[in-house]
């Protein structure tokens, strides 16, 4: 399904099911001054679904450009797939090593600094939510929206699938986001959730946000993002006292 976040920005959500709840593997549609950006490509899984609505979306002009917030293959699997469709894609991505990591004639972006991409001004932050080094998160400062991987994720219901943070009855369910950290940030368990916080807060602080895009949840308006970060350090802490370290 796609959702507009901003007049500028598509969600085009896919979910993966589990036994008792489903799990976003998302891409998200930038319409730019001269072509159209594509945060992540998704996962093989979902390729002819995700080709076909990009396809509508873009009214059968196709993607131009793919910011890449890191290589795993729910992210990067359709980079290969768009290139084929539409011909020259420029990708940006964060990688120290692209071709060792299967990402061919990529652009390398800074974490840390600003890129013009398609006349659109991105910056690359350092995230305090990854799973593994050369990811980053994207900000767009146009929307101003803030895409993240693999934080800021949450678990949802079928039925929640096309909610943004404000179609839940009371934002986001502390459920939903700490079976997500718990389940896919293995590492939370040793982060003392105070600090984890400061850290959020240092990496908000520097952009106003409109909305937090995550590629595996669903998306987070501004005003509901307070509510959601004191969920997050619950789950945080929830997680870290489950697994004492000895
Ligand atoms: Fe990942
Ligand atoms: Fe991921």
């Amino acid at each position: 399904m796609t959702v507009n976040i901003t007049d500028s920005v598509t969600w085009i959500n896919e979910s993966i099911a589990h036994s008792d709840f489903n799990e976003h593997v998302s891409v998200y549609l930038i319409e730019a001054e001269t072509g159209y950006i594509v945060v992540d490509s998704g996962s093989v899984h979902h390729r002819r679904s995700i080709s076909e609505q990009l396809q509508d979306a873009t009214d059968d002009k196709g993607v131009d450009a793919i910011i890449l917030s890191h290589s795993d293959y729910p992210h990067s699997g359709n980079i290969s797939e768009f290139r084929d469709r539409w011909g020259d894609v420029e990708l940006i991505a964060s990688s120290g090593s692209p071709e060792i990591q299967g990402l061919q004639n990529a652009t390398k972006c800074t974490i840390g600094g600003s890129m013009d991409v398609l006349g659109r001004e991105f910056s690359f932050i350092d995230p305090p939510l990854a799973d593994r080094s050369h990811t980053t998160w994207i900000y767009d400062h146009a929307s101003r929206v803030l895409f993240t991987a693999d934080g800021f994720g949450n678990y949802h219901q079928p039925e929640e699938e096309d909610y943004t943070s404000a179609d839940f009855d009371n934002v986001t369910p502390f459920e939903e986001i700490y079976q997500y950290h718990r389940d896919n940030l293995v590492w939370l368990r040793y982060v003392d959730p105070g600090k984890l916080r400061d850290a959020l807060d240092a990496t908000l602080n520097q952009f106003e946000v409109s909305s937090v895009a995550p590629i595996h949840g669903n998306p987070i308006r501004g005003s509901d993002l307070d509510t959601y970060l004191d969920r997050l350090i619950r789950a945080a802490d929830k997680i870290t006292n489950e697994y004492v370290v000895a």
